[in-house]
């Protein structure tokens, strides 16, 4: 049986992340992997469900509340479709996973980090990637690239043109906040400038997964 994979992108909005899953998902199944490719909220019945709420729900939401709709469907994801792929020695490429709760809710909405680290490892059943790809992107770069008709509760929080710079603070604190996880354990980032053209942008990623 080969050997089991399990990578997860990360970044914020608009990085590029569904391409370059998209991409190396290609790569790995070039490779001889069945592959199995997830997004997070999602990929679920429940995770479709959870999606819905904390993109657009209309109502007002806490960010501990936020956090466990983020629970939930991260531990039925896992249960699900996660460990049983990767017990059949799949590979499994995840769009976010639970870094974008450290990044999102701690650093971003300042909930406590050790607490968070603490309730993503009941909810993943201590469930580690092999290898994390931040695709990182100056947060007026994510603005450009955002597609104005479709703006969720976390694309809203985007500074306008006519925001003070002040108003980044929120998508700036998320971004700080992935770059400092991947500099904690950088044998499992790979961080990557996602302002590179897409094609130079997945050669990078390839190389690192080919020394996985
Ligand atoms: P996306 O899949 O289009 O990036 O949308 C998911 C949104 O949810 C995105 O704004 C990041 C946010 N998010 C969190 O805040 N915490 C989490 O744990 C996850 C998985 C996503």
């Amino acid at each position: 049986m080969p050997q089991p994979l399990f990578i997860t992108f990360e970044g914020g909005e608009a990085a590029g992340k569904s391409t370059q899953t998209r991409l190396i998902a290609v790569y790995l199944a070039w490779q001889g992997y069945t592959v199995t490719r997830v997004a997070e909220p999602g990929s679920t019945r429940l995770g479709s469900r959870v999606r819905r709420l904390v993109k657009y729900g209309p109502m007002s939401i806490t960010p501990l509340a936020e956090t466990m709709l983020f629970l939930a469907a991260r531990t039925q994801l896992v249960e699900e479709v996660i460990n049983p792929a990767l017990a059949r020695g799949e590979a499994v490429v995840s769009d976010r996973f639970a870094d974008s709760t450290l990044a999102y809710q701690g650093y971003g909405r300042g909930l406590d980090v050790a607490d968070l680290r603490r309730l993503n490892d009941i909810a993943t059943g201590g469930l580690l990637p092999d290898l994390t790809v931040l695709l990182d992107m100056p947060v007026e770069a994510s603005v450009q690239r955002r597609k104005p008709r479709d703006t969720d509760r976390f694309e809203s929080e985007l500074p306008g043109e006519n925001d003070r710079a002040s108003d980044q603070s929120f998508h700036e604190k998320v971004r700080q906040g992935f770059l400092s996880l991947a500099q904690q354990a950088p044998e499992k980032w790979l961080v990557v400038d996602a302002t590179l053209p897409r094609r130079e942008v997945s050669r990078l990623i390839r190389a690192r997964v080919s020394n996985l």
